[in-house]
């Protein structure tokens, strides 16, 4: 069967990564979190005292992008974890605080120019599946599938707020749905690749869909372009 490129985009917490993660594993292919890649450089820049909640030196964080490595190795469960230079920051790079930064470094377009020269040379071979905001539109403009997953704030907020409660933390409601309210309009506003639909992308709301109905339509998709 022909191994093709699959690029799903779409807003912060809408489940593009289990979408992603779930596919590949079901079809054999690489999944790569460009999420996760964005940040461990927010991670890297918070540790060396270059990004603070008020203040990023740019100049500092341009000087040493080319020092840091990203890459993803399995554990023993064969899950994929993220190292930056050779250590794992899995467990780090999932706070809100370097959410925030991630969201912050990802409008540098030098930071951008570097990570997309690194996801390219990842999907060299095809058989990848790769998640993100600019897959279908910069890192992958000619993905075979391109999917666009949305869900309404709302939505979003509460299944964060979901998650975190089932992982110990109480967090106020308010509070998460002005944060992805606030990292929906820091993704779709800043200059450099905007969140954006690519025109060709399928798009799928699951604001009302079952994890079930959702992984039945995105399994036709594929085999409708793998045929
Ligand atoms: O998907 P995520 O929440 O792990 O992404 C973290 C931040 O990185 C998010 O604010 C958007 C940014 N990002 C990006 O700009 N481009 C990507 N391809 C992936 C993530």
């Amino acid at each position: 069967m022909n191994k093709i490129t699959v690029a799903i985009d779409g807003f912060s917490s809408c489940g593009k990564s289990t979408m992603a993660k779930e596919l590949a594993k079901e079809v054999g292919y690489i999944y790569v979190d460009t999420g996760a890649m964005y940040r461990a450089v927010s991670l890297f820049c918070i540790q060396n005292g270059w990004m603070t909640d008020t203040d990023m030196d740019v100049v500092e964080i341009e000087k040493q992008i080319s020092t840091i490595h990203i890459e993803f190795r399995a554990n023993e469960a064969g899950k994929s974890e993220t190292y930056l230079n050779g250590v794992n920051v899995e467990p780090q790079i999932r706070t809100l605080e370097v959410a925030n930064g991630a969201s912050r470094v990802s409008t540098l377009g030098f930071v951008r120019r570097e990570l997309v020269r690194q996801q390219q040379l990842m999907g060299l071979q095809k058989g990848i599946v790769m998640d993100g905001r600019d897959i279908g539109t910069v890192v992958f403009p000619d993905a075979e599938l391109k999917i666009f997953l949305t869900a309404s704030p709302e939505i979003r907020a509460q299944r964060r707020l979901d998650e975190m409660a089932a992982s110990g933390d109480i967090v106020d409601y308010e509070a998460v749905l002005a944060n992805v309210k606030e990292r929906d309009d820091r993704d779709q506003n800043r200059t450099e690749s905007p969140l954006r639909k690519a025109n060709d992308a399928v798009v799928i709301d699951n604001s009302n869909l079952s994890l079930q109905e959702q992984r039945q339509l995105l399994r036709t998709l594929f085999q409708q372009k793998t045929l």
